[in-house]
């Protein structure tokens, strides 16, 4: 395959038990360090956005920051945060998702798309796709169209896909480290 990718997967950093016991972390601040596998990292995803008419690029708090901006500035994006309530200081929309224990949200400036704009929301890493639904829903509340979810690393029980609402996914690694426990 791509030698990019084994260079990306090798970058990332996999911390046992973090943040609690039988958690496999993937720890991307290795992958940021590593100036060839991050270039590669945006590279990749520029690459395919750059041609599809793209005019957002949603990045999800924390983590999806640390990709977004590079790809949206590449590609002649503009781009939007999605973060955690009570953040954003102008008309919001917010959109609750469920986590293992409990729920969290995600809150959207609502003058940051327009209708029909052409969005590729971006993360580091879909779990149970239940961060990326919910800035699916956000986008799509304002008339927005999702055109792909894409993350740095896939978990294998997001492959169903049936949570992201019919949007397609594109992820450039799956975890290593599973393998050890
Ligand atoms: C992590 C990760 C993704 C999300 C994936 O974020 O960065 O955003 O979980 O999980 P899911 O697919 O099951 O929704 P987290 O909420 O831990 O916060 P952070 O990005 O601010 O560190
Ligand atoms: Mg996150």
């Amino acid at each position: 395959g791509d030698p990019r990718l084994e260079a990306i997967s090798a970058a990332i950093r996999v911390v046992p038990d973090f943040p609690k016991k039988g958690i496999m972390f993937q720890d991307i601040t290795t992958l940021l360090l590593d100036h060839k596998a991050f270039k590669h990292t945006v590279d990749i995803f520029v690459d395919r956005y750059k041609d599809m008419q793209i005019s957002v690029v949603a990045g999800v708090e924390a983590r999806g920051f640390m990709f977004g901006p590079s790809i949206a500035l590449a590609i002649g994006a503009k781009f939007v945060p999605l973060r955690k309530p009570g953040k954003l200081p102008g008309k919001v929309i917010s959109e609750s998702y469920e986590l293992e224990y409990g729920h969290d949200c995600l809150e959207m400036h609502v003058d940051a798309v327009e209708p029909r704009e052409r969005v590729i929301i971006i993360d580091d890493l879909a779990a149970t796709g239940g961060t990326l639904s919910a800035a699916i829903s956000l986008m799509e509340s304002q008339g927005a169209e999702v055109v792909e979810c894409a993350c740095v690393i896939g978990l294998p029980e997001v492959k169903g896909q049936h949570k992201l609402k019919g949007k397609p996914l594109y992820v450039l690694v799956e975890p290593s480290g599973l393998d050890k426990f």
